[in-house]
């Protein structure tokens, strides 16, 4: 069997968890629904789950997977064997978010290139990007060479291992979309009336706070932080005895956060100065946006580093999902990553197809009253990660105790663990009880 791999750093193992986390959750979605759901007050909540259910759940990951140093899996059968069903929930979640984040991931491709080839042409890139963006998202077979592309590119750097890929690229990737951004977030907030959109982001409205914007906080919160899917199971299995997890688990949501902060100042002044009005996923970073870069100075340029940056976003979130989908098949067949990295690539692109193609030809297929998107984000997003969070608070609160996890992050004396009785407290009732409650009421205003 091929060795297994190893973070050669702290730094590269921090850059690789927050380059998962960091994604399209954080530039699309975050910016809108603090905007929508209460602004400061919203980014309140938020980072109040952050820091009651958040912490504590990515700290159980890092412990579990590291203690461990196996696929989710198996990690969990060895801790007790009814909990495997959690490591094959999360497995099962990495194929359904990664067929259809691959499908945008391709869309991000497609506007990156775009503007990278008129670079240097005085003309608008994307005149008319309503069109642009019906055009090519309804002709499936655009849709779905530039999904293929985008899945290439996460194998190419999957294949490399985890330190040669995973790491290298993350430590590559992640630095320069921060620059991105800081850079774009300067242009933004010089516009005339920008000030319109920092007071759509965090002007406080209290009353907003109603039951299902909690709910949308703190499946966000999930989401964005890649949690109750094993992510940092899968990352934190490759990490050495001789790094402080704790530390970890404070940074990488800390940065996560203020990732997604930082996306709403770069993207919501200038929507405001434009007098456009405040949209969020798909149609804000392929409509709004472009629309934006045209009657931007220099605009070809901003448009091209702010593709990028998404591009680096998706990929460094597409690549930690690929991992987490293939490790079990990778170490408990003793199969080379080599064979394996490409051969699931290519399950998830077929299980991806539909997706890709729901905009054009299979635009009147509903699965559940959704559309192909919304029904994979729905099985992957809504069902397997709440059952994922559920079930790791549980199995370390209650089964193997807080204990567990303390211990292995002490390591014997080495390090020393701040907040033992925060984090047992958390993991056993907190997130627990959030999480029951959010499910009911989740199922609840479904029916
Ligand atoms: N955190 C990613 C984002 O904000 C999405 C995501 C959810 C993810 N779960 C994941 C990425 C697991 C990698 C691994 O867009």
């Amino acid at each position: 069997m091929e060795k297994r791999g190893q973070f050669t750093s702290k730094f590269g193992f921090i850059m690789a968890s927050i380059g998962s986390a960091i994604g399209l959750g954080n530039l699309w979605g975050f910016p809108y629904k603090a905007g929508m759901g209460g602004g400061f007050a919203f980014i309140l909540v938020y980072l109040i789950f952050v820091g009651l259910v958040g912490f504590p759940i990515m700290l159980c990951e890092f412990a579990i997977g590291r203690k461990a140093r196996v696929n989710q899996i198996d990690a969990y059968r060895k801790f007790d064997k009814r909990f495997t069903i959690a490591g094959v929930a999360g497995t099962i979640a990495a194929f359904f978010i990664l067929a259809f984040y691959g499908v945008l991931g391709g869309w991000v491709v497609n506007y990156a290139v775009k503007y990278g080839i008129n670079l240097f042409s005085s003309t608008n890139t994307i005149p008319q990007p309503q069109q642009y963006f019906n055009d090519f998202v309804s002709n499936g077979a655009s849709a779905l060479i530039f999904f293929i592309i985008f899945m290439v590119l996460t194998v190419f750097i999957v294949i490399g291992g985890v330190e040669n890929g995973i790491e290298k690229a993350s430590k590559i990737m992640m630095p320069i979309l921060f620059l991105f951004l800081i850079l774009i977030i300067v242009r933004s907030l010089t516009l005339p009336g920008a000030s319109k959109g920092i007071e759509f982001l965090f002007k406080p409205d209290f009353s907003k706070l109603t039951p299902s914007t909690l709910g949308m906080a703190l499946s966000q919160m999930f989401f964005s932080l890649s949690l109750g899917i094993g992510a940092m199971i899968t990352y934190g299995s490759y990490l050495s005895n001789d790094d402080n997890i704790q530390s970890s688990a404070i940074i990488v949501p800390l940065l996560d956060t203020v990732a997604a902060i930082l996306a709403g100042l770069a993207i919501f002044p200038a929507v405001f100065a434009l007098g456009l009005e405040p949209t969020q996923g798909p149609s804000l970073m392929f409509i709004t946006l472009p629309a934006i870069f045209n009657q931007m100075y220099m605009g070809n340029v901003f448009g091209f580093m702010f593709f990028v940056l998404i591009l680096f976003a998706a990929l460094s979130s597409s690549i930690a999902l690929l991992e987490i989908a293939s490790s079990f098949f990778m170490e408990h067949f003793k199969l080379k990553r080599k064979v394996i990295i490409p051969i699931i690539a290519a399950i998830i692109t077929l299980w991806g197809t539909p997706v890709a193609l729901s905009f054009g030809v299979l635009g009147d297929v509903k699965v559940l009253g959704m559309g192909f998107l919304d029904f994979y984000d729905f099985i992957g997003e809504y069902v397997l990660m709440t059952f994922g969070a559920l079930a790791i608070s549980i199995l370390i609160g209650w089964v193997l105790k807080p204990k567990m996890v303390i211990d292995e992050m002490e390591q014997n004396g080495k390090f020393r663990f701040m907040g033992k009785k925060y984090f047992s407290f958390t993991i056993k009732f907190i997130a627990p009880i959030l999480i029951l409650a959010v499910m009911i009421m989740s199922i609840t205003s479904m029916i």
